[in-house]
């Protein structure tokens, strides 16, 4: 289709590679048709429960601790720009850290609440560093369980109790890799999570829900919700001294009927078909890995904890830069870049449920092809 950039391909790896799944879409298309908005409980009281429903339900399934508040917003740049919201009006300071790998996000946040942005340098695997951390004045930081540039994992159950003592909120950024904390044995990357003042997992990441949804907890709902609160006299009802109105936990006052595409994904993939499909990425990404260091002429740049490979060719920058012109040209695979340590580094993301071995593999072949020729 022309004009399409085809993220539902398997051989799509750019980014992260997501993807959508049937009952998603399905649901997205009677969400539409029902056009539920959200302004207020009473204005849609199935989607306002079913979101509270479906959130209990996801934070189980990643192991959250109990009685966390959760709602869905409809990206990861709002999560956390709710998140830093709540974070100043709760300590009244101006200042976030982040490390020097967080998500561009946290810098747009910080620019757009005129708060003072720090970053914090990381160690060799690209891991905020907490040594020289200073949190005095600080109103958050913001720690990421999967880097966007290599997916590392920021020290939360390090970072968390530092935040405690000096009064500061704590946000996880775990947009990407939260989806695959449904996997028990990649658990570890969420320890000290349950510490956290507020976490965003993107649905529309890793856990197989089209763009857009956002899922975003709180474990301080009532401060979270003082925040936000703004009830008009227009949009006052009989139910508001006790029923949940979610638009009083985010920016936007209209809210659509998202949860009913993730509760489709719940329902019918369920914990083993998440596992599955989860686990199969971050496998096919392994074998990816291993193919790359044992091919002498190239070099595994990251550690490789999910399904994302940041490799490159020996070689100039502008010869890995041209290899990846020539390979997304091809048309047959897309691939991404980032920049480490002032290198540029070639990045493959297995996501999409259908990538196969394989898929992977003629990926491997290509960008190996292509590297032999002279350009
Ligand atoms: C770690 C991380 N945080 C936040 C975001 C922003 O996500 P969104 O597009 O939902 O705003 C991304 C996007 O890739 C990301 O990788």
């Amino acid at each position: 289709m022309p004009g399409m950039t085809n993220w539902q391909h398997p051989r799509f790896f750019a980014y992260f590679s997501v993807t959508s799944s049937e009952p998603a879409m399905l649901a997205e298309l009677l969400a539409a048709a029902l056009n539920q908005v959200a302004i207020l409980w009473r204005t849609a009281p199935a989607a306002t429960e079913l979101e509270g429903l479906v959130l209990d339900w996801v934070a189980q399934l990643v192991g959250l601790p109990s009685g966390w508040h959760g709602h869905i917003e409809d990206t990861a740049s709002t999560s956390t720009l709710a998140a830093l919201i709540a974070a100043r009006h709760v300590t009244g300071r101006d200042a976030v850290v982040c490390s020097e790998h967080a998500h561009s996000s946290v810098d747009k946040a910080a620019r757009m609440l005129r708060m003072e942005l720090r970053k914090a340098p990381v160690d060799g695997e690209f891991r905020m560093r907490t040594d020289g951390l200073e949190l005095g004045d600080v109103a958050a930081v913001v720690a990421t369980v999967g880097t966007t540039s290599t997916t590392s994992v920021d020290p939360v159950a390090e970072v968390a109790p530092a935040c405690r003592d000096a009064g500061a909120w704590l946000h996880v950024d775990a947009a990407y890799a939260g989806g695959a904390m449904v996997c028990p044995e990649l658990r570890w990357a969420f320890e000290g999570v349950e510490m956290a003042d507020s976490l965003v997992i993107n649905a529309h990441k890793w856990l197989f829900t089209p763009v857009d949804c956002s899922l975003l907890w709180t474990s301080r709902p009532d401060r979270f919700r003082e925040a936000f609160s703004l009830v008009p006299e227009y949009l006052r009802t009989p139910d508001s001294e006790d029923a949940l109105s979610l638009s009083e936990y985010g920016p936007a006052l209209g809210r659509r009927f998202r949860s009913l595409k993730l509760w489709a994904v719940l329902r019918c993939l369920g914990r083993a078909g998440l596992q599955e499909r989860i686990r199969r990425a971050t496998r096919l990404a392994e074998l990816f890995e291993g193919w790359v260091r044992d091919e002498p002429g190239w070099e595994l740049c990251a550690p490789r904890p999910f399904s994302v490979v940041c490799f490159r060719r020996d070689g100039s920058d502008g010869e890995n830069e041209a290899l990846l012109r020539r390979v997304n040209d091809s048309g047959e695979i897309y691939i991404s870049h980032t920049r480490l340590n002032g290198r540029y580094v070639l990045r493959l993301a297995v996501g999409h449920e259908r990538t196969t071995e394989d898929d992977v593999r003629a990926a491997w072949d290509l960008i190996r092809r292509e590297a032999l020729r002279v350009p």
